[in-house]
């Protein structure tokens, strides 16, 4: 139950571009606020007796503290991240230096894929995002890497760039585990694959969604969520898991929430809960 987690102090946040649709320049940004909210977050994890590792932040890359997009770490092998727009384009190497230089054995990515934002470890499968943001070629090059089974999903609306903004992983052992997700984020012939996957899976409501509620980081019992997501807090109380709520309304403004701001680090020998 215990995870370790990679994080990245919001030092330079700021909302000065758009690169999806949550995201407004002119709209005012309370950076110190942020800091204040990743600071809860990260507190809280060590709460939960998880292991918090830090990356220092890179002057110009305000995207930084979304750390689940650096990279994609299972079995201690990293595949690296290569971000879709310019303006993050420099975090990839940035995240990948991080785990050369802790000793992981490392992969620069062939393709464009923003991380975990877009490839969700799931028990022995990866499931994974394409149509916004991470290449569909990509799924095949983390595969290969991987050695599981990549399951393409389409995701189809702006709002939801990332598979993690529509979708969370709640429990994996083995090919068995559920999911929470917003069904119209995904295209017809996708939720058709997550209902034969999930069939016990909670469908999670258009308000729900809309707060990112999905963006939730699970430790197989706990779920750290947003606290505007309350519905989908008692749906996730009613199956037994334990709503962790916690505030994160100005990481919200660059589209983000809890689960962007944590890349989880799986290491060769760990056993997932
Ligand atoms: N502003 C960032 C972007 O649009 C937010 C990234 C959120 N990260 C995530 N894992 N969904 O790229």
């Amino acid at each position: 139950m215990s995870r370790r987690y990679l994080m990245c102090r919001p030092t330079y946040f700021a909302v000065d571009y758009a690169i999806n649709p949550w995201m407004d320049p002119t709209a005012p940004v309370d950076a110190e606020r942020a800091v204040a909210q990743w600071t809860t977050l990260y507190e809280l994890y060590r709460e939960l007796g998880h292991t918090v590792e830090l990356i220092d932040p890179v002057p110009g890359l305000p995207d930084m503290v979304f750390a689940a997009n650096g990279a994609t770490v299972v079995d201690g092998r990293v595949y690296g991240a290569q971000f879709r727009h310019p303006e993050r384009v420099d975090e990839g190497p940035a995240y990948l230096e991080w785990f050369a230089r802790n000793g992981f054995d490392v992969h620069a990515a062939k393709n464009v894929n923003e991380g975990e934002g877009d490839l969700l470890l799931a028990g022995q499968v990866i499931l994974a995002g394409t149509g916004l943001r991470t290449e569909h070629a990509a799924h095949a090059e983390a595969q290969e890497l991987f050695g599981r089974p990549v399951v393409t999903l389409q995701l189809v609306d702006p709002r939801y760039y990332h598979l993690d903004t529509a979708l969370t992983v709640l429990t994996h052992a083995g090919t068995a585990g559920n999911v929470a997700y917003y069904p119209g984020a995904f295209s017809p012939g996708s939720q058709e694959v997550l209902r034969r996957l999930y069939p016990d899976a909670i469908i999670a409501t258009a308000e729900d969604a809309a707060v990112l509620g999905l963006n939730a980081v699970s430790d197989g019992h706990r779920v750290v969520l947003p606290s505007a997501a309350t519905r989908l807090a008692a749906a996730l109380a009613s199956k037994g898991f334990q709503p962790v709520p916690v505030d994160v309304s100005e990481l919200h403004k660059a589209g983000g929430g809890p689960k962007c701001c944590t890349l989880e680090i799986r290491g060769r020998m760990e056993v997932q809960g």
